[in-house]
């Protein structure tokens, strides 16, 4: 690069004053860009405080409506729906995400009558279903791929039929995008998208999210034989590709805030819209530390924010959206 000589240039010239400081901004953050993953249990009641989430809630279908208010208020594009299922109804084959009737299907409907202009993101994995609480089948102590993929594909047409606008397979299956597309269009679906959990990592990140859907514990095992080694980063780019090559119309990066590299590497390969998931431990590390006084909660969460968009992010799935957004309308 030219013109780095001290003193006829210095940079701090450019960071001089607000104005000058936006002027020269290279990434920006809006409402636009965030989705909000919703936890949502069964019947009524006040919303239930997910314990290591402070700020976010179980809540009952019930009053589902008045919760998600407040985010299409503020202008909020998308909800990620997440369903708390009771125990009674997890299974080994997790049938329960095919029912029609589900907790998914139910939120769905519900939403879209009410909030039409919400883009709805529908999770397909068997984990809220499954008394393992695995994302596929469990034969013999390990997940099988080409089963479980059967009935994904099925769980997404279900989702579909509800009126979930993109489906998002976080299962990390090989060959799911495929057989997804194929489903969806086979029923008719050709306008569902489908944004790929692509770069999916075995990750600690989780805890507090599988908390929430009451698998702490219920988990055998562990997610190492199908989600990713956080070692690795050219095998991203190989999950990827086959999601791209498969039909995936947008991909993710999950978890978010320790992967940026990973999205950087993703945007400068593919230039397809990558969404990055900040999860549930994340949002759990800003929150704690802000409620001991030890980071500043606004400015911590705008940061990290706005880091994912500068790593080359469409948009980001985040439990802060709903703060977010509020201090974006200032
Ligand atoms: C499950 C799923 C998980 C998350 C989203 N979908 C957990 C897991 O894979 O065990 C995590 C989200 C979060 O931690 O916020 N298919």
């Amino acid at each position: 690069m030219l013109g780095q000589n001290f003193p006829l240039t210095r940079l701090r010239r450019n960071r001089f004053d607000a104005a000058t400081r936006r002027l020269v901004a290279e990434h920006s953050l809006s409402v636009d860009d965030l989705i909000w993953p919703i936890f949502i249990r069964d019947g009524g009641g006040d919303p239930v405080e997910v314990q290591a989430m402070p700020g976010q809630f179980r809540v009952g279908l019930d009053g589902l409506a008045r919760h998600v208010e407040q985010a299409a208020k503020l202008g909020i594009p998308a909800l990620a729906l997440f369903p708390v299922t009771p125990a009674e109804l997890k299974t080994p084959e997790g049938r329960e995400a095919l029912n029609p009737d589900n907790l998914i299907c139910r939120a769905a409907m519900l939403l879209k009558k009410e909030f039409p202009d919400f883009a709805l993101v529908g999770d397909v994995a068997l984990d809220p279903y499954t008394d393992h609480a695995h994302d596929g089948l469990l034969r013999d102590g390990y997940v099988v791929n080409d089963e479980s993929v059967e009935i994904l594909a099925k769980q997404a047409v279900n989702q579909a039929n509800a009126g979930i606008d993109f489906i998002a397979p976080s299962d990390m299956m090989d060959g799911r995008i495929k057989a997804l597309r194929e489903a969806l269009d086979g029923a008719g679906h050709i306008h569902t998208r489908i944004m790929s959990y692509a770069a999916k990592y075995a990750s600690a990140f989780y805890g507090p999210f599988r908390d929430a859907l009451g698998n702490q514990g219920a988990l055998q095992g562990d997610k190492k034989t199908y989600q990713m080694n956080p070692a690795n980063s050219d095998e991203a780019l190989r999950e990827v590709a086959m999601d791209i090559a498969e039909g995936a119309d947008m991909v993710m990066v999950k978890p978010g805030m320790p992967y940026l590299d990973i999205i950087r590497r993703v945007k400068d390969a593919f230039g397809v819209p990558v969404f990055a998931y900040q999860v549930s431990g994340e949002y759990a590390m800003i929150e704690a530390a802000a409620r001991n006084g030890w980071i500043d909660h606004d400015k911590a969460m705008m940061e990290a924010l706005m880091c994912f968009k500068r790593a080359g992010c469409s948009g980001i799935l985040t439990y802060h959206a709903v703060q977010a957004a509020r201090l974006l309308h200032g």
